[in-house]
Parts: structure tokens; C-alpha cells; sequence
């Protein structure tokens, strides 16, 4: 599938969890929806990665399965796209030993992400947790990737990739790996809680009134909008109107990111009107975007032989990309073969 017409090979991961909703939409699995059929387009679901930290196997599995169901629920075509989980394409963890051997501990020691997952008990954080970084670098080199569609909290990651790819092509002198281009999210939607406008959505948020989540029938979404926090004026024209209110830009954000409309062209149309108004436009819009995506999920996940059938399918062209990328490393590195 080497599309000499596309822009460049994109390549992106999304960790397995389950609870997908509204957030993991706008924020990320939208995008990539867009880009599949602008770059030759690789996605993983990054199952190493997820046992950096505890998991049940039971549930991981499931999650698994859940996040390649809501991906192909909502549009990436898996006859064009690459769709696979990491732990089927062993380029991945291969390539990772010999990236932790030209990674430097004082760069992983800079890692914002570690220093938080880590948390105060640093000692019994795992290798694995440690090393995520260098394993991420692996995911995107060993396909030669141009291009990754990451949000604000993977930067520093993708800063360390191409510090890794640098650091690899002046070691063997040569200029095996191509430098990876962050994909910044055009639409930055930060999709936040629907009971609190300055907390995230989110997965293990105690109130499921707080989220929209890819399973949930159109009933259910139209209620969850209508019970959504508010405030008791009315829209303001203009974007300025909105920053003392939380739970307003929220609500408008999320309909510029469902609609592919701006705030202020959205503003324009509903400046003035109260939410008694702008919640049922809400509403028809996220269950005319949504509902459809979970109905194909859970018919999706009725089947979990052909999600399974669809993940090996990818994995083997996974496969037939990396393998012989990573047969030149190897060449590269000085092992026999
Ligand atoms: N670390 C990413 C996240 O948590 C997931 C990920 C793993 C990834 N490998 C990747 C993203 C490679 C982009 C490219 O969101």
C-alpha cells in the first residue's frame, strides 16, 4: 500500500479503555477518520503500552475489542486503513530494545508523564512505565512514519521519537529514520464534564450524567444534554461572552466539534437565545452524529470473531510494512541474520 498520491504515512495509538466517549471522539478518533483517506493511515491499539500499568486480563481484552469496534463504527475503513492492536506485530518490541539501548536515561528522566503516572511512589512504578516513551518512538519508527496525530500530552513524547531517530542515525551514520511530524488536532476540542465545565470528560467520572458515552442509544443522549449543566442567561454573540462560563463554552464546544462549524459562526446563529433553545439543537445534533456510531458498535461488538478476524487482517499488513524496516535495523546494527 505504498499510495504515492497520499501526503505521507500517518501512524497513531489509543490506548485500550473502556467507557469510550464524547471526548475520545472530538478528541482524537474523529481526526483520524479525516485523515485516512489524506495520508496512508496506520492505527494501533496499543495493548504493550496498556501494561505499563496493572491490568485485568479479562477487561483488557474487552477494551481491546471495544476500541477497535468504536473505530470502525466511526468510519475508518479498514480496507484502506491499517487497523491492528501492538502486541500482534513484534517489530514493536523488538525495535523498543534496541531504541532503550540508544535512549538515554537523563531524557526519559525529563518525562512530565512518567513523574504524574508514576506518582509519589517512584521506586515501585514498573521498568515498563519507565520505558513507555522509548516503546512509543519504536510504534511510530518501525513503520517510518511522517506523520502522528497527537494531542498537547504526547509533545514531549514525540520530541523524544525524533531525539531517538536523531540520535540513531548519527550513532550508525547513516539517515535510516525519517523525522516524525506532530499532526496537532485542528479542532483542540477539549471536551469537558457535562455536571462540571472545568473538569475533563471523563471515563471513571462517578456520574454517567457526566459524559456521552459511544454506547449510549439516542434516548439516552438527548437526556444527558438536556440535564446538562447550564447557566441562566442567554448565549453571547461573540466568543469573549463565554469565557467567565464554563459550562456555556462546553456546550458550544461541543456542538462546533459534532457540527465541524467554528464558535463564532455557532455564536452568530444562537447569540441571544437562552439554552431552553440552543439544548434541543444539541441534542438533535449529538444523537444525529452519535447514536448511529453506537448502534454499529454494539452490533460490532455482538460479533467479536469478526472484530478479532478484522485485528489479525491488520496486524499482518502491519507485519509486511515493518518486518522488513526492521530487518534493516537489524543490518544496520551489526546482527548476524
Ligand atoms: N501514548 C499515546 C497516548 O496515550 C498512545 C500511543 C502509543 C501513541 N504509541 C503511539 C500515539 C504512537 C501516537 C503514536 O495517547
Amino acid at each position: 500500500m505504498s499510495d504515492t498520491n497520499k501526503k505521507g504515512r500517518i501512524f497513531s495509538g489509543v490506548q485500550p479503555t473502556g467507557n469510550l466517549h464524547l471526548g475520545n471522539y472530538l478528541g482524537a478518533i474523529k481526526n483520524w477518520v479525516a485523515y485516512q483517506n489524506e495520508f496512508e493511515s496506520i492505527f494501533c491499539v496499543v495493548d504493550l503500552h496498556a501494561i505499563t500499568v496493572p491490568q485485568d486480563p479479562a477487561a483488557l481484552r474487552q477494551s481491546t475489542r471495544e476500541v477497535a469496534a468504536s473505530l470502525i463504527a466511526s468510519g475508518i475503513d479498514v480496507e484502506q486503513a491499517i487497523l491492528f492492536n501492538q502486541s500482534q506485530v513484534s517489530s514493536h518490541t523488538e525495535l523498543a530494545w534496541i531504541f532503550n539501548c540508544v535512549a538515554r536515561l537523563g531524557w526519559l528522566n525529563r518525562m512530565t508523564q512518567f513523574k504524574e503516572k508514576a506518582g509519589k511512589n517512584r521506586e515501585n512504578a514498573t521498568v515498563g512505565l519507565y520505558g513507555y516513551p522509548v516503546l512509543m518512538a519504536a510504534d511510530i519508527l518501525a513503520y517510518k512514519a511522517t506523520h502522528v496525530p497527537v494531542g498537547d500530552d504526547q509533545k514531549q513524547h514525540l520530541e523524544l521519537t525524533r531525539d531517538i531517530a536523531t540520535a540513531f542515525n548519527s550513532m550508525f551514520e547513516t539517515d535510516f529514520f525519517p523525522l516524525p511530524e506532530p499532526q496537532i488536532q485542528e479542532t483542540a476540542a477539549r471536551v469537558m464534564s457535562l455536571r462540571d465545565g472545568s473538569a475533563k470528560m471523563s471515563k471513571s467520572a462517578e456520574s454517567d450524567m457526566s459524559r456521552i458515552n459511544l454506547t449510549d442509544d439516542a434516548d439516552l443522549i438527548a437526556q444527558k444534554i438536556k440535564k446538562a449543566k447550564s447557566d441562566a442567561d442567554v448565549l453571547p454573540s461573540e466568543s469573549a461572552g463565554l469565557s467567565e462560563r464554563p459550562e456555556a463554552r462546553n456546550l458550544v464546544g461541543i456542538y462546533a466539534g459534532l457540527s465541524g462549524q467554528s464558535e463564532a459562526a455557532i455564536l452568530q446563529e444562537f447569540g441571544g437565545q437562552g439554552f431552553g433553545a440552543f439544548k434541543p439543537a444539541l441534542a438533535e445534533l449529538a444523537t444525529a452524529v452519535i447514536a448511529p456510531i453506537s448502534e454499529e458498535m454494539r452490533r460490532l461488538l455482538g460479533d467479536i470473531g469478526e472484530i478479532d478476524n478484522q485485528l489479525a487482517k491488520g496486524a499482518a499488513r502491519a507485519d509486511a510494512i515493518a518486518r522488513p524496516i526492521l530487518d534493516e535495523v537489524k543490518e544496520i546494527v551489526g546482527f548476524v541474520r
